[in-house]
């Protein structure tokens, strides 16, 4: 007889992982699930695997234990191809430090997600103009991403996670080197424009401002999850 496959809650997350890097436990029995257009962010001390949970939770990284899933699919079962595929298509990703292309102007950094998977120049283009303008810098797409502000540059990095309509956007610190004034404009931003696309939020962050405009805090102690605030 075949067993049912499991089911797994929400949109996307993991299950009793466990992920170990030499004889550092990152993360312990973890288990985490965001639902569909949801955003919550991550909080907690420095070394206490918040990014850890994030390259688990994108498939940049096999935990040892447990299961991560997105929609019905277990990526910790998939290829590195499979999973680096998935990544193109389905997740954003913004860092801490504008980790734009410094030579190509913001307009063609925008674009980067939509043409490694095969949408034409024009349409990328047309694409990555129209989120940047949604965003409040459409007046510098020509401008090269080595030559704007710190906070311009997240504004470009969040419509470069956005621009490929993926359904789930990673951020790690994404204002971690911004100004509280516009590390907030960009958060701002970054949430309005997932919320309005229905794509959901996992957020990694320290500032306290940050983990007020999410739906949900997860707290982190340890490599585990210490409690989940409902924040709004
Ligand atoms: N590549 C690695 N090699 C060895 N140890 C690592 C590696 N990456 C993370 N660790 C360890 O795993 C634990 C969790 O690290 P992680 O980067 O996930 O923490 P974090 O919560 O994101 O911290 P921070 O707030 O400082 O960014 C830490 O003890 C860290 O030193
Ligand atoms: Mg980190």
């Amino acid at each position: 007889m075949k067993v049912p496959r499991t089911t797994f809650p929400g949109l996307a997350g993991c299950r009793g992982v466990r992920l170990r890097f030499g004889r550092t436990v990152a993360l312990d029995d973890l288990s985490f699930a965001v639902e569909k257009g949801e955003t919550v962010a991550i909080t907690g001390p420095s070394g206490c695997g918040k990014t850890s949970l994030l390259h688990v939770l994108s498939g940049l990284l096999r935990p040892d234990a447990g299961e991560v899933y997105f929609g019905s699919r277990e990526l910790s079962a998939e290829s590195d191809a499979a999973r680096s595929r998935l990544r193109l298509t389905s997740f954003g990703f913004v860092l801490q430090f504008g980790d734009l292309v410094p030579e190509l102007t913001l307009g063609e950094n925008v674009e980067l997600p939509l043409r490694m998977t095969g949408v034409r120049a024009a349409v990328a283009h047309r694409r990555a103009l129209h989120l940047l303008e949604e965003l409040g810098i459409g007046d510098l797409a020509s401008r090269q991403a080595g030559a704007v502000s710190g906070g311009q540059a997240q504004r470009a990095a969040v419509a470069r996670a956005l621009v490929h309509e993926p359904q789930v956007v990673f951020a790690d610190e994404p204002t971690g080197a911004l100004d509280s004034t516009s590390g907030e404009a960009v958060l701002d931003c970054l949430f309005a424009a997932a919320r309005q696309r229905h794509a959901a939020v996992v957020v990694v962050t320290h500032a306290a401002e940050v983990a007020q405009r999410a739906d949900r805090v997860v707290r982190m102690r340890d490599g585990r999850v210490l409690e989940t605030v409902a924040a709004r």
